[in-house]
């Protein structure tokens, strides 16, 4: 979060962008002068922007409509007149600023979540920022979207509700600093601008692409196209990156409340929390009769019925056997849409963590590098790069856990 372009938006990446540019030179050393290369979960675009950074093309799928808008605002900084970009920052600031004298209450805003979020004055003086900038500033130009995530990227610090690990929002623990939005917006401005200058410098290389589109069925046809794929996909550890959002996505009035979540991002998303496949009202026998499950099935049966048994003793009762089965059918079907995509002497890297819902054992590393195989990649390793879950404190259970890059050759 130091590094110029990847610091404009706060997101759980899942790796540092100096490894992945480092990656991609060490892949670039091995005989090949130019690489393409494909983050299938890219996220808010750390790959992207490290393979700009040292020279290399590359294309990302996201189809979390929010964190694709994210991406892509960033990605944008190659199209940007910043002199531009600067006067229309001015513009908003004193527009917003007249307005927010006149004392109007926004109704847009009255969300309960906002409410519980920030204070009245923050509410008001962010509601005008949005305000002249939905006005004036919509069109999609580079500018633009730089203006809409300067405003995005400054919910966060301006809020007195907590974020938990992960970015969840506690509105109900309270943080002591909190950044008033008229500063917040100028100084958040005056780094972009910076960063744009820093990176034109050192020479990046415009003009990375982000999709917004599915990875188990990418709307994406260019055969043997890749030669790297660096990426972090969803674990399946409950995360809900469509919650993730949530503030964001409420402030811009594209939801309304929790309840529209499934509908406006989680539908589109791979099946890694219980929430989805509870929404989706799921069937194990159903789930695990898909043939891409084959090369697992046995161990992978064996965990879903003990979680279909253990569920049935907890008070939550959540549907880790269905979201297990679904995780695992997901990622099956996206090593076969990537095989057709990649190079037959390319690589892959996953960075990724097993995990252990009501303390049954997911083998993610090894079930992964099986589906892998099943769809024509020709080996994979496991590099161990942590141990989690080893500390004794605010454990569910007590299954040591690990994260580390699958590895998948071929
Ligand atoms: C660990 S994050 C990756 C973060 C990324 N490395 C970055 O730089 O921000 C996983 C991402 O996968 C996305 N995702 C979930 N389901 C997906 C799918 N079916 N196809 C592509 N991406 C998906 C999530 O929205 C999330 O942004």
């Amino acid at each position: 979060m130091k590094l110029p372009i990847h610091r404009w938006f706060r997101y759980s990446a899942g790796f540092s962008a100096k490894w992945v540019e480092q990656e991609i030179q060490r892949h670039c050393r091995d005989g090949k002068e130019k690489i393409n290369v494909l983050d299938p979960f890219s996220g808010s675009g750390t790959t992207l922007l490290a393979a700009e950074a040292v020279q290399a093309k590359a294309v990302g799928f996201e189809p979390h409509p929010f964190i694709h808008r994210v991406a892509q605002a960033k990605l944008g900084w190659g199209n940007t007149d910043t002199y531009q970009l600067q006067k229309m920052a001015e513009e908003i600031l004193k527009k917003a600023q007249e307005r927010n004298t006149e004392g109007e209450r926004p109704d847009a805003l009255d969300a309960p979540l906002l409410k519980k979020c920030f204070t009245d004055d923050s509410l008001n003086k962010l509601d005008a920022l949005k305000d002249v900038f939905l006005a004036d500033f919509d069109n999609g130009a580079a500018e633009h979207e730089l203006l809409w995530l300067c405003i995005t990227s400054i919910l966060r610090p301006c809020s007195t509700a907590g974020t938990a690990q992960w970015q969840y929002v506690l509105p109900n623990k309270k943080k002591a600093k909190v950044s008033d939005p008229f500063s917040a917006f100028s100084l958040k401005m005056n780094q972009l601008i910076d960063d744009i200058g820093i990176v034109g410098k050192q020479g990046w290389l415009s003009g990375a692409q982000i999709l917004r589109t599915d990875a188990r069925d990418p709307q994406y046809t260019a055969e043997d196209a890749f030669d790297l794929v660096i990426t972090s996909p969803p674990y399946p550890n409950n995360y809900d990156y469509a919650d993730a959002t949530r503030l964001e996505m409420t402030f811009w009035g594209e939801i309304t409340g929790w309840s529209e979540l499934h509908s406006s991002v989680r539908q589109y998303l791979l099946r890694s929390c219980s929430q989805h496949s509870a929404k989706e009202k799921l069937q194990l026998n159903i789930l695990l009769e898909d043939d891409v499950l084959s090369p697992i099935a046995g161990e992978l049966t064996k965990a879903c019925r003990e979680l279909e048994q253990i569920r049935l003793t907890k008070g939550g009762k959540k549907t880790y056997h269905t979201m297990a089965a679904a995780y695992f059918t997901d990622l099956g079907n996206v090593f076969h849409a990537l095989r057709p995509l990649c190079k037959k002497d390319g690589r892959m890297c996953f960075v990724i963590g097993d995990s252990a819902p009501y303390g049954i054992y997911l083998a993610v590393d090894k079930w992964l590098g099986e589906l892998a195989l099943a769809a024509g990649f020709t080996s994979y390793s496991f590099e161990k790069l942590r141990d989690r879950n080893i500390k004794w404190k605010n454990r569910k259970h007590r299954v040591p856990l690990q994260e580390g890059r699958l590895w998948i050759e071929g």
